[in-house]
C-alpha cells in the first residue's frame, strides 16, 4: 500500500503514521523527520535546513524533491506511508513522476483535519524521545514517567520549531502552499481521497484511517 498522509502541523500525521505502520508495515518516510537527521549530523544542509525551518516556512522545492526522491527510491519494492510531503503541488508533480518511473501509484491520500486553537495546544505540549522519535503529549499523552521516554528512559525534547508564534506560521504556510494539492489530487481523480476528523481520540482517528484504507483494499 503506498499512502501520503496530509494536515496542517499537529493535526497527528506522525501519531497515526507509528500506529499505521504497526498495521500495516509500510516504510514511513517523514519529510520533516529526514531533515532533522540532516541537521543532527552537523552538515552544512543541516544548518541550512534548521534555519528555515525554525522560522516556520518551507523549504524551497528543489531541495525536498532531491532528498525525498532518494529516500522513495531507496526502498522501492515496499509498502509507503509519505507523511509531510508532498507539500506544494510542484512537491506533489515531482512525486507523481517518481512514482510513474517506478509503476507506483498511490492508493490513498489520507488528511487529517484538525482546529487552529487545538493546533497550538498539542504543538506546544509535544515533546519526543530524541533517539527514537515517539512521539508524547505533557497532557493528552504523557508519559510513565514525566520527562522520560517509556521505552529507551532517555530526557524527552521539544523541537525548535514548536513555539507558538512559529506554529502561527507554520499553519499559514500549510493553508496557502499545502491546502492546494489536495485539489490537485481531487482534479487528477485518480487517488482515492479519504478526509479523517482529526479533533477525535487517536484511537478514534486511526480507526477510521485503517477502515477506509482496507475498504480500498477490497
Ligand atoms: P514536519 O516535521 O512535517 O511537521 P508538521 O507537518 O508541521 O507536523 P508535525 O510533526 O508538527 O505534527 P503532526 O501532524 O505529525 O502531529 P503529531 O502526531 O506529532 O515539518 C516541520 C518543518 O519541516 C516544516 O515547517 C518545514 O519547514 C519543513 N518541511 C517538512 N516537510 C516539508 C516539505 N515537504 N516541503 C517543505 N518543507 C518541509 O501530534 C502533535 C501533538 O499532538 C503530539 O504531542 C501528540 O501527542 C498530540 N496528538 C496527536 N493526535 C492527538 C489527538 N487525536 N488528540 C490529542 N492529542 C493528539
Amino acid at each position: 500500500m503506498r499512502v501520503v498522509l496530509m494536515g496542517p502541523p499537529g493535526a497527528g500525521k506522525g501519531t497515526q503514521a507509528e500506529k499505521l505502520v504497526e498495521k500495516f508495515g509500510m516504510v514511513h518516510l517523514s519529510s520533516g523527520d529526514i531533515f532533522r537527521a540532516e541537521k543532527a549530523s552537523g552538515s552544512e544542509l543541516g544548518q541550512k535546513l534548521a534555519a528555515i525551518m525554525e522560522t516556520g516556512a518551507l523549504v524551497p522545492d528543489d531541495v525536498v524533491v532531491e532528498m525525498m526522491a532518494k529516500a522513495i527510491v531507496a526502498v522501492e519494492g515496499s509498502g509507503l506511508l509519505l507523511d509531510g510531503f508532498p507539500r506544494t503541488v510542484a512537491q506533489g508533480e515531482a512525486l507523481d513522476e517518481t512514482l510513474t518511473k517506478m509503476d507506483a501509484p498511490l492508493d490513498a491520500v489520507v488528511i487529517i483535519a484538525a482546529d487552529d486553537d487545538e493546533i497550538v495546544g498539542r504543538i506546544t505540549g509535544r515533546r519526543s524521545c530524541p533517539s527514537t522519535g515517539k512521539i508524547y503529549h505533557v497532557e493528552y499523552m504523557p508519559p510513565k514517567v514525566e520527562g522520560i521516554d517509556d521505552e529507551t528512559g532517555e530526557s524527552l525534547v521539544q523541537r525548535d520549531d514548536d513555539k507558538e508564534d512559529v506554529v502561527r506560521q507554520r499553519l499559514e504556510a500549510y493553508k496557502k502552499q499545502t491546502q492546494p494539492v489536495i485539489d490537485y489530487y481531487r482534479e487528477t481523480g485518480k487517488v482515492k481521497i479519504v478526509e479523517v476528523d482529526g479533533m477525535q481520540s487517536p484511537d478514534s482517528v486511526f480507526a477510521d484511517i485503517a477502515a477506509a484504507l482496507e475498504a480500498g483494499e477490497n
